[in-house]
C-alpha cells in the first residue's frame, strides 16, 4: 500500500490533492480484497477509479502545456498506457465476470510507486527549477 507523504508533494496543490484522492480510491479497492466481496462496490470503485486517474491525468498534461514541460509526450503516454490497462481489466470484470482484483491491485501499486514516485516527480523538479512554481 502507498501512502501519501510530503516527498511526493510536486508543490501544486491541486496535483497533490489529487494525489491524495487517488490513493485513497486505490486503497478502497484493496480494502475490498480482504473483506466481504461486493460485486456491485468493487464495480463502482473500478469506475470510480477510470474516471478520477483520466481527470488527474487531463489536469497535469494541463500544466505541462501551460509551462511547456519538454517531457509532456513520454509522460502523456504513460498516462494513456494506464488508462488502457486499466480498461482491459474493465472489460475482463464486467463482461466476463474475472476476479481481477488482486492483479489490478498490484499493477496499480507498483505503477503508483513509479509513476508517483518517479514521473511525476521529474516534472515537478522542471517546474520548480524554472521557477514556476515554488
Ligand atoms: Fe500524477
Ligand atoms: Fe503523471
Amino acid at each position: 500500500m502507498v501512502t501519501w507523504n510530503e516527498q511526493l508533494s510536486v508543490g501544486i496543490d491541486e496535483i497533490d490533492n489529487q494525489h491524495k484522492q487517488l490513493l485513497k480510491i486505490i486503497n478502497e479497492l484493496s480494502e475490498s480484497i480482504d473483506g466481504p466481496k461486493s460485486e456491485a462496490l468493487i464495480g463502482l470503485t473500478l469506475m470510480k477509479l477510470a474516471n478520477f486517474a483520466k481527470y488527474h491525468f487531463a489536469t497535469e498534461e494541463k500544466y505541462f502545456l501551460q509551462y511547456g514541460y519538454p517531457e509532456a509526450e513520454d509522460h502523456i503516454k504513460k498516462h494513456n498506457d494506464l488508462v488502457r490497462d486499466i480498461q482491459v481489466f474493465f472489460d475482463r470484470f464486467f463482461n466476463d465476470s474475472q476476479d481481477i482484483l488482486a492483479e489490478l491491485i498490484s499493477l496499480l501499486d507498483k505503477w503508483l510507486e513509479d509513476h508517483l514516485g518517479n514521473e511525476d516527480m521529474k516534472y515537478a523538479a522542471y517546474f520548480r527549477e524554472n521557477n514556476l512554481i515554488k
